[in-house]
């Protein structure tokens, strides 16, 4: 089974209106719900896929009931821990032709000592061999920014395979209890490794460098530029394919569940690199935070040619 863990969820709601301007009554023309959150992303990109899975979390209020309906109607198994606060909501307006829009994030329930307690036992409970755990996005306040280090470390000695994908203090504190993946951005990775990573031979490099510290798979996604896995002593890389880019915003949770995808189906890696970068492009082609079927992937994944640098 593969789990996605989105701990700080949200309704994204997008209001469109003929144009965005400050201190007057805009009308809404249209309005559109959605799921928020990577690892919800995560889970939407692999069920395009036909690949099920199972989303992990908090939710609360009457937002987290629409979170629920929404993510089982998608075919989405979820097994949540219900909180007293309502579930956050995130606002995008948005004009009917090109321009100005707003985006407010509201920060989302505290959790309290209780609640984490009753998800930590949850995953203690579910944690089984073979199985592959993604554990992805910002922290809800209350929780320690050592979650993932403790998730880590709980889902890795059950013989479960952990993914995180995250970024700033929770990404600095997992590295030391070794997932088997995982997927910072270059600006990401730039960070965490206090060095730059402009060309995808830098990426290469840092990618090495974390995976000789201890873990498996490190993927450096670059964007439009393409990608490097590094996994056994070798790197792989490849550009992107190209693409007419409409919404990049969660390209890297498609390329997440792209690469999951196939590790779990125990793909060679460089296989995995290259459905992950089609499936990422591919995500990045379509409009609003949307997923390519198999279909589609399988099309852009023939432009992706892949180099390795380092021993095999
Ligand atoms: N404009 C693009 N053209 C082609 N491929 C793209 C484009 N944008 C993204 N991709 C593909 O998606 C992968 C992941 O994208 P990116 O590096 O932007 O992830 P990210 O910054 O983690 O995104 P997010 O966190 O918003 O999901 C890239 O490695 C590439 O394969
Ligand atoms: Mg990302």
């Amino acid at each position: 089974m593969i789990y996605t863990v989105t701990l700080n969820p949200a309704v994204d709601k997008q209001i469109t209106v003929p144009t965005v301007s400050l201190g007057t009554v805009l009308r809404a023309s249209a309005v559109q719900s959605d799921p928020g959150g990577k690892g919800f992303n995560v889970s939407r990109a692999l069920k395009m896929q036909d690949v099920p899975s199972c989303a992990l979390g908090f939710v609360g209020g009457a937002t987290g009931d629409f979170l629920v309906t929404a993510l089982e109607e998608l075919g989405i198994k979820t097994d949540f821990v219900r909180v007293a606060e309502p579930t956050r909501t995130n606002v995008s307006v948005v004009s009917e032709t090109e321009g100005p829009h707003l985006k407010v994030n509201e920060a989302g329930p505290t959790i309290d000592a209780n609640a984490l307690d009753l998800f930590l036992s949850k995953v203690r409970d579910l944690a089984q061999a073979g199985d592959w755990w993604v554990l992805a996005g910002s922290l809800p306040p209350g929780v320690p920014t050592d979650i993932y280090t403790n998730l880590t470390a709980v889902l890795s000695d059950a013989g479960a395979n952990v993914v995180v994908d995250t970024s700033g203090s929770a990404l600095k504190s997992c590295i030391d209890a070794k997932p088997a993946l995982i997927k910072p951005n270059h600006h990401e990775a730039a960070a965490l490794l206090e060095r730059s990573i402009d060309t995808l031979s830098d990426a290469a490099e840092a990618a090495l460098q974390l995976h000789n510290g201890g873990i498996p798979y490190v993927v450096i996604s670059m964007g439009a530029e393409g990608a490097v896995l590094a996994t056994n002593g070798v790197a792989h890389i490849a550009e992107a394919p190209e693409i007419v880019e409409r919404n990049p915003i969660g390209a890297g949770d498609s390329m997440v569940a792209g690469l999951v995808n196939k590790l779990s189906a125990q793909l060679p890696a460089a296989d995995a690199l290259a459905w992950g970068i089609a499936t990422g492009a591919m995500s990045a082609s379509l409009d609003g935070t949307a997923f390519g079927s198999s279909m589609q992937i399988a099309e852009l994944v023939k432009q992706v040619e892949l180099e390795h640098y380092g021993e095999e």
